[in-house]
Protein backbone atom coordinates (compact mmCIF):
# COMPACT_ATOMS: atom_id res chain seq x y z
CA UNK A 1 0.00 0.00 0.00
CA UNK A 2 1.02 3.29 -0.87
CA UNK A 3 -0.40 6.29 0.69
CA UNK A 4 -0.22 10.31 1.34
CA UNK A 5 -1.54 11.67 4.30
CA UNK A 6 -2.69 15.10 3.62
CA UNK A 7 -3.30 17.49 5.76
CA UNK A 8 -2.36 20.99 7.87
CA UNK A 9 -0.44 21.15 10.84
CA UNK A 10 -1.60 18.92 13.40
CA UNK A 11 -4.48 17.28 11.87
CA UNK A 12 -3.29 14.11 13.15
CA UNK A 13 -0.74 12.41 9.98
CA UNK A 14 1.42 11.79 12.86
CA UNK A 15 -0.68 10.14 14.99
CA UNK A 16 -2.85 7.80 11.81
CA UNK A 17 0.26 7.00 10.32
CA UNK A 18 1.73 5.42 13.52
CA UNK A 19 -1.55 3.18 13.68
CA UNK A 20 -1.39 2.29 10.12
CA UNK A 21 2.51 0.93 10.55
CA UNK A 22 1.27 -1.39 13.15
CA UNK A 23 -1.45 -2.50 11.58
CA UNK A 24 -0.15 -2.93 7.71
CA UNK A 25 4.10 -3.19 8.96
CA UNK A 26 4.94 -0.58 6.17
CA UNK A 27 7.01 2.23 6.91
CA UNK A 28 5.67 5.71 7.74
CA UNK A 29 7.62 8.48 5.78
CA UNK A 30 7.65 11.50 7.85
CA UNK A 31 9.76 14.59 6.09
CA UNK A 32 9.01 16.24 9.47
CA UNK A 33 10.45 13.48 11.61
CA UNK A 34 13.67 13.14 9.27
CA UNK A 35 14.23 16.36 9.23
CA UNK A 36 14.47 16.63 13.21
CA UNK A 37 16.42 13.38 13.19
CA UNK A 38 19.04 15.47 10.78
CA UNK A 39 18.60 18.75 13.30
CA UNK A 40 19.54 16.84 16.80
CA UNK A 41 22.30 14.97 14.77
CA UNK A 42 23.73 18.40 13.72
CA UNK A 43 24.06 18.00 10.19
CA UNK A 44 25.00 20.30 7.78
CA UNK A 45 21.93 19.90 6.07
CA UNK A 46 20.21 20.20 9.52
CA UNK A 47 21.48 23.16 10.99
CA UNK A 48 19.90 24.60 7.71
CA UNK A 49 17.18 23.25 7.94
CA UNK A 50 16.34 24.37 11.23
CA UNK A 51 16.10 27.86 10.36
CA UNK A 52 13.38 27.48 8.45
CA UNK A 53 11.25 25.06 10.48
CA UNK A 54 12.08 27.07 13.46
CA UNK A 55 10.30 30.29 11.82
CA UNK A 56 6.91 28.00 10.63
CA UNK A 57 8.65 28.25 6.95
CA UNK A 58 9.26 24.73 4.79
CA UNK A 59 12.66 23.41 3.74
CA UNK A 60 13.41 23.99 -0.01
CA UNK A 61 11.79 21.68 -2.17
CA UNK A 62 15.40 20.28 -3.15
CA UNK A 63 16.26 19.16 0.25
CA UNK A 64 12.92 17.31 0.98
CA UNK A 65 12.75 15.79 -2.72
CA UNK A 66 16.30 14.39 -2.09
CA UNK A 67 15.48 12.90 1.30
CA UNK A 68 12.43 11.52 -0.02
CA UNK A 69 14.47 10.02 -3.08
CA UNK A 70 16.41 8.38 -1.33
CA UNK A 71 14.10 6.82 1.85
CA UNK A 72 11.70 5.48 -1.16
CA UNK A 73 14.71 3.55 -2.33
CA UNK A 74 14.85 1.54 0.87
CA UNK A 75 14.09 -2.33 1.02
CA UNK A 76 11.58 -1.59 3.41
CA UNK A 77 9.70 0.26 1.01
CA UNK A 78 9.43 -2.23 -0.97
CA UNK A 79 5.96 -3.16 -0.18
CA UNK A 80 4.29 0.34 0.36
CA UNK A 81 4.40 3.05 2.58
CA UNK A 82 2.85 6.39 4.21
CA UNK A 83 4.04 9.30 3.45
CA UNK A 84 3.36 12.00 5.97
CA UNK A 85 4.23 15.49 5.52
CA UNK A 86 5.31 14.94 1.85
CA UNK A 87 4.60 16.29 -0.50
CA UNK A 88 3.69 20.11 0.39
CA UNK A 89 4.25 21.87 -2.59
CA UNK A 90 2.92 21.45 -6.34
CA UNK A 91 7.05 20.86 -7.47
CA UNK A 92 7.43 18.34 -4.66
CA UNK A 93 4.21 16.15 -5.97
CA UNK A 94 5.42 16.31 -9.47
CA UNK A 95 8.95 14.79 -8.45
CA UNK A 96 6.90 12.25 -6.16
CA UNK A 97 4.91 10.98 -9.13
CA UNK A 98 8.13 11.17 -11.45
CA UNK A 99 10.47 9.15 -8.08
CA UNK A 100 7.70 6.80 -8.59
CA UNK A 101 7.38 6.12 -11.94
CA UNK A 102 11.31 5.54 -12.06
CA UNK A 103 10.34 2.89 -9.31
CA UNK A 104 7.43 1.49 -11.50
CA UNK A 105 5.00 2.61 -8.37
CA UNK A 106 1.85 4.26 -8.44
CA UNK A 107 0.11 5.76 -5.24
CA UNK A 108 -3.22 3.88 -3.85
CA UNK A 109 -4.29 6.59 -2.29
CA UNK A 110 -4.07 10.67 -0.49
CA UNK A 111 -6.06 10.99 2.49
CA UNK A 112 -6.87 14.24 3.16
CA UNK A 113 -7.56 14.76 6.70
CA UNK A 114 -9.80 18.04 7.49
CA UNK A 115 -9.72 19.59 10.82
CA UNK A 116 -10.90 23.08 11.86
CA UNK A 117 -8.37 25.49 12.79
CA UNK A 118 -8.97 26.24 16.41
CA UNK A 119 -9.09 22.85 16.55
CA UNK A 120 -6.07 22.21 15.50
CA UNK A 121 -4.28 25.15 17.44
CA UNK A 122 -5.40 23.33 20.12
CA UNK A 123 -4.04 19.79 19.32
CA UNK A 124 -0.77 21.71 18.87
CA UNK A 125 -0.60 23.65 21.81
CA UNK A 126 -0.70 19.86 23.58
CA UNK A 127 0.91 17.79 22.08
CA UNK A 128 3.59 16.34 23.93
CA UNK A 129 5.83 14.00 21.88
CA UNK A 130 8.13 11.05 23.16
CA UNK A 131 12.13 11.85 23.46
CA UNK A 132 12.59 8.31 23.00
CA UNK A 133 10.35 6.54 20.21
CA UNK A 134 8.81 9.38 18.52
CA UNK A 135 5.42 8.72 19.96
CA UNK A 136 2.81 11.41 20.14
CA UNK A 137 0.31 12.20 22.88
CA UNK A 138 -2.07 14.86 23.87
CA UNK A 139 -2.64 16.51 27.63
CA UNK A 140 -6.08 16.33 27.22
CA UNK A 141 -7.03 14.05 24.21
CA UNK A 142 -4.51 11.39 24.35
CA UNK A 143 -3.19 11.59 27.76
CA UNK A 144 -0.09 9.31 29.13
CA UNK A 145 -0.46 7.10 31.85
CA UNK A 146 2.03 9.20 33.92
CA UNK A 147 2.57 12.53 33.02
CA UNK A 148 5.84 13.47 31.15
CA UNK A 149 6.15 9.60 30.55
CA UNK A 150 6.03 7.91 27.51
CA UNK A 151 3.51 4.35 28.01
CA UNK A 152 5.62 2.58 25.08
CA UNK A 153 9.36 3.18 26.19
CA UNK A 154 9.44 5.38 29.66
CA UNK A 155 11.32 8.14 27.36
CA UNK A 156 11.00 11.72 28.49
CA UNK A 157 8.07 13.77 27.00
CA UNK A 158 8.67 17.44 25.46
CA UNK A 159 6.89 20.36 23.20
CA UNK A 160 8.61 20.55 19.79
CA UNK A 161 9.65 24.27 19.27
CA UNK A 162 7.82 24.89 16.52
CA UNK A 163 4.57 24.14 18.39
CA UNK A 164 4.48 27.80 19.99
CA UNK A 165 1.60 29.84 19.13
CA UNK A 166 2.97 32.36 16.79
CA UNK A 167 4.87 29.44 14.75
CA UNK A 168 1.68 27.25 14.31
CA UNK A 169 -0.07 30.61 12.94
CA UNK A 170 2.54 30.91 10.42
CA UNK A 171 2.87 26.97 9.53
CA UNK A 172 -1.11 26.90 8.58
CA UNK A 173 -0.44 29.83 6.84
CA UNK A 174 1.87 28.41 4.70
CA UNK A 175 0.46 25.22 4.40
CA UNK A 176 -3.06 27.33 3.20
CA UNK A 177 -0.58 29.36 0.31
CA UNK A 178 1.29 26.19 -0.58
CA UNK A 179 0.21 22.98 0.41
CA UNK A 180 -4.20 23.23 -0.37
CA UNK A 181 -2.98 23.38 -4.30
CA UNK A 182 -2.51 19.49 -4.05
CA UNK A 183 -5.83 18.97 -3.06
CA UNK A 184 -7.15 19.88 -6.52
CA UNK A 185 -4.01 18.09 -7.64
CA UNK A 186 -4.84 14.66 -6.27
CA UNK A 187 -8.50 15.48 -7.00
CA UNK A 188 -8.05 15.61 -10.55
CA UNK A 189 -5.52 12.27 -10.26
CA UNK A 190 -8.42 10.52 -9.11
CA UNK A 191 -6.87 9.66 -5.51
CA UNK A 192 -7.81 12.25 -3.19
CA UNK A 193 -10.26 10.71 -0.05
CA UNK A 194 -11.25 12.82 2.78
CA UNK A 195 -11.57 12.30 5.98
CA UNK A 196 -13.23 13.95 8.41
CA UNK A 197 -10.41 14.94 11.03
CA UNK A 198 -12.55 16.20 13.94
CA UNK A 199 -13.25 12.74 15.03
CA UNK A 200 -11.84 11.34 17.90
CA UNK A 201 -8.54 9.51 16.86
CA UNK A 202 -10.03 6.03 16.85
CA UNK A 203 -12.76 6.83 15.03
CA UNK A 204 -11.23 9.11 12.19
CA UNK A 205 -8.51 5.67 11.99
CA UNK A 206 -12.05 3.71 11.38
CA UNK A 207 -12.56 5.95 8.45
CA UNK A 208 -9.19 5.81 7.09
CA UNK A 209 -9.13 1.53 7.30
CA UNK A 210 -12.64 1.81 5.18
CA UNK A 211 -11.05 3.93 3.25
CA UNK A 212 -8.21 1.06 2.54
CA UNK A 213 -10.70 -1.18 2.04
CA UNK A 214 -12.76 -0.19 -0.25
CA UNK A 215 -9.78 0.61 -2.86
P1 LIG B 1 5.84 18.25 10.26
O1 LIG B 1 6.55 17.59 11.35
O2 LIG B 1 5.35 17.48 9.12
O3 LIG B 1 4.69 19.12 10.90
P2 LIG B 1 3.22 19.48 10.39
O4 LIG B 1 2.87 19.18 9.00
O5 LIG B 1 3.06 20.89 10.82
O6 LIG B 1 2.31 18.50 11.12
P3 LIG B 1 2.38 18.05 12.61
O7 LIG B 1 3.40 17.00 12.80
O8 LIG B 1 2.47 19.26 13.48
O9 LIG B 1 0.90 17.48 12.79
P4 LIG B 1 0.30 16.04 12.53
O10 LIG B 1 -0.71 16.17 11.44
O11 LIG B 1 1.34 15.00 12.38
O12 LIG B 1 -0.49 15.86 13.88
P5 LIG B 1 -0.27 14.80 15.09
O13 LIG B 1 -0.69 13.45 14.66
O14 LIG B 1 1.03 14.99 15.73
O15 LIG B 1 6.79 19.42 9.67
C1 LIG B 1 7.47 20.29 10.53
C2 LIG B 1 8.31 21.27 9.72
O16 LIG B 1 9.28 20.56 8.95
C3 LIG B 1 7.54 22.11 8.70
O17 LIG B 1 6.99 23.27 9.28
C4 LIG B 1 8.65 22.44 7.68
O18 LIG B 1 9.49 23.45 8.16
C5 LIG B 1 9.44 21.14 7.67
N1 LIG B 1 8.94 20.20 6.65
C6 LIG B 1 8.40 18.96 6.88
N2 LIG B 1 8.03 18.38 5.73
C7 LIG B 1 8.35 19.25 4.74
C8 LIG B 1 8.19 19.23 3.33
N3 LIG B 1 7.64 18.18 2.70
N4 LIG B 1 8.61 20.30 2.63
C9 LIG B 1 9.20 21.37 3.24
N5 LIG B 1 9.36 21.46 4.58
C10 LIG B 1 8.93 20.41 5.33
O19 LIG B 1 -1.42 15.34 16.09
C11 LIG B 1 -1.30 16.60 16.73
C12 LIG B 1 -1.83 16.52 18.16
O20 LIG B 1 -3.24 16.28 18.12
C13 LIG B 1 -1.24 15.37 19.00
O21 LIG B 1 -1.09 15.82 20.30
C14 LIG B 1 -2.30 14.27 18.91
O22 LIG B 1 -2.32 13.47 20.07
C15 LIG B 1 -3.59 15.07 18.78
N6 LIG B 1 -4.57 14.43 17.92
C16 LIG B 1 -4.36 13.75 16.75
N7 LIG B 1 -5.53 13.33 16.22
C17 LIG B 1 -6.51 13.78 17.06
C18 LIG B 1 -7.94 13.65 17.06
N8 LIG B 1 -8.57 13.01 16.06
N9 LIG B 1 -8.62 14.24 18.07
C19 LIG B 1 -7.97 14.90 19.07
N10 LIG B 1 -6.63 15.03 19.14
C20 LIG B 1 -5.91 14.47 18.14
MG1 LIG C 1 3.46 15.03 12.36
ZN1 LIG D 1 8.52 6.62 23.79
Amino acid sequence: MKLILLGPPGAGKGTQAAQLVERFSIPQVSTGDMLRAAVREQTPMGLKAKEFMDKGALVTDEVVIGIVRERLQQPDCESGFILDGFPRTVPQADALAETLSVLGKDLDAVISLHVETDALVERLVGRRSCRGCGRGFHISFDPPAKEGVCDSCGGELFQRDDDKEETIRKRMEVYHQQTVPLENYYRQAGLLKAVDGMAPIAEVQQQVLGILQAL
